[in-house]
């Protein structure tokens, strides 16, 4: 049986991956901040799938929690097949609104844990000969749009690097880029929902995910809607795209 680590997995789509990956058997350890929420999700998957999980909690802006989770992944003796860096937020406001500790800890979360926790996973992984990493990142990463952007295009282009890099010794890496999805993100940011055919459901993202991820792709963008998004990032001229940067958050 493989055993799956996910970081933020009691909302939106790590709890999609969460619950897919029990479905098709893995067992779990599952990571976020608020422990009776994890125990939550941990007690409703065992009680659904045959599979063992287990609760490590941890806020990945912490470096001292972050290392627990590194030292998980690293344990030989309990082998992770499969990292997924799913946990992530968005900040409201714009740049020099924000204070610069809280523009801090984002990226803490969006790149530092993910360098982090996939050098952790990736040494075991490699002497093995097999294993996997997704990283959820953001059709935002194909925007010139402030920092989240900014961040979530490190996550590409990291992921794009590690795929080609571990690929011969058996590592799949993966960028996951989902566009508006129906989860608890935009609440958190205290910014409405939006509704309509560009709002995708948390389960099917995951769903188109795991299945890009089965055929080895390097990038996953669930959603015509948002492959033609991608595609058209890549038509229009750069110095159009930073005109659009204006609109909304910076
Ligand atoms: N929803 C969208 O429209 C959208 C679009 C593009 C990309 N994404 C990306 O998708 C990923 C998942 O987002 P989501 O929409 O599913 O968000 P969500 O519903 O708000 O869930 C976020 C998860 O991350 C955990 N988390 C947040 N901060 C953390 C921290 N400091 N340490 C550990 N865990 C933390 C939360 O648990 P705790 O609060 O208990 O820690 C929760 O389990 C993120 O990387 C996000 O950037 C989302």
């Amino acid at each position: 049986m493989s055993t799956a680590l996910i970081t933020g997995p009691t909302a939106g789509i790590g709890h999609s991956f969460a619950t897919q990956l029990a479905a098709r058997g893995h067992d779990l350890v599952l990571v976020a901040r608020n422990t009776d929420r994890l125990e939550e999700v941990a007690a409703e998957l065992r009680a659904s799938y045959d599979v063992e999980v287990e609760v490590l909690t941890a806020d990945l802006v912490d470096s001292a929690q972050l290392a627990t989770v590194e030292a998980r992944l690293a344990d030989r003796e309990r082998p992770i097949d499969l990292l997924v860096n799913n946990a992530g937020f968005g900040l409201k406001e714009r740049f020099l609104v924000n204070e610069v500790e809280a523009e801090h800890a984002m990226l803490d979360v969006l790149v530092t844990a993910v360098l982090r926790l996939t050098h952790a996973a990736l040494g075991p992984m490699t002497e093995r000969g097999h294993g996997g990493v997704i990283n959820v990142s953001s059709v935002a990463a194909f925007l010139p749009r402030g920092t989240y952007a900014a961040a979530k295009a490190w996550v590409n282009s990291f992921s794009e690097w590690a795929a080609n890099e571990y690929r011969s010794q058996g590592v799949t890496v993966m960028s996951l880029c989902p566009g508006f999805t129906k989860t608890e993100f935009h609440e958190r940011m205290d910014v409405t929902r939006g509704t309509g055919f560009m709002w995708l459901d948390a389960d099917f993202l995951v769903k188109k995910a795991l299945e890009d991820f089965d055929k080895g792709r390097v990038f996953s963008i669930p959603g015509a809607q948002y492959k033609a998004v991608v595609g058209l990032t890549r038509l229009i001229p750069t110095s159009a795209l930073q005109r659009l940067q204006s609109i909304g958050r910076k």
